[in-house]
């Protein structure tokens, strides 16, 4: 199934995500339907709260971005149980958008370099590093496990320039060619 993407104003984006266990009920499921959400909306990462679930799961495909990007190339990976253990080296500002935030682009800094403990969809556990455009998307996506989105790494003038935009996108003015699930809406995904 395709989940609608919960929007930016919505409590359960700014929770902290939960650990999970091999036996999570429905987990093959979940992770098929957040690959098919992402790919719906056209997003390269898509992580579980963002379909209204505070478990630590995000997907990523960069594939979509290779051709400007080819350390991105056949980059599809499922990470359970994420957590980041070192961040390192220069901080490195790119353009970043993210699918509850529509409309809003903007730069955000980040460091180049991560080094990251997770589980893959065959609950092989991993402790790996990763470096430039992919530690970006995996930051990102690690952020909303944790309640943070990218628009709170912003600077403070950025941020006071957001704020009205921002109120507005979560009462709806926005445009979005995919499901959306606005805060005060009830999430129906299990
Ligand atoms: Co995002």
């Amino acid at each position: 199934m395709i989940y609608p993407i919960v929007i930016y104003g919505h409590p359960v984006l700014r929770q902290v995500s939960e650990d999970i266990d091999k036996d999570y009920p429905d987990l093959a499921n979940i992770i098929e339907n957040l690959f098919d959400t992402m790919y719906k909306s056209d997003g390269v990462g898509l992580a579980a709260p963002q379909a209204g679930l505070s478990i630590r799961i995000f997907v990523i495909d960069g594939s979509p971005l290779a051709e400007d990007e080819p350390s991105l190339a056949g980059f599809k990976k499922i990470f359970i149980n994420a957590h980041i253990t070192e961040k390192s080296g220069d901080k490195i500002s790119m353009e970043e958008g993210c699918l509850s935030i529509p409309d809003i682009r903007e730069e955000v800094k980040r460091e180049n370099y991560i080094r990251l403990e997770y589980y893959d969809e065959n609950w092989q556990f991993h402790d790996e590093v990763f470096e430039g455009y992919t530690a970006r998307i995996i930051q990102h996506e690690y952020d909303h496990l944790d309640g943070i989105l990218f628009t709170d790494k912003v600077s403070p003038l950025r941020k006071k320039l957001l704020q009205g935009k921002l109120k507005g996108i979560s009462k709806g003015h926005f445009d979005a060619d995919y499901k959306t699930i606005l805060a005060g809406k009830k999430i129906k995904n299990t």
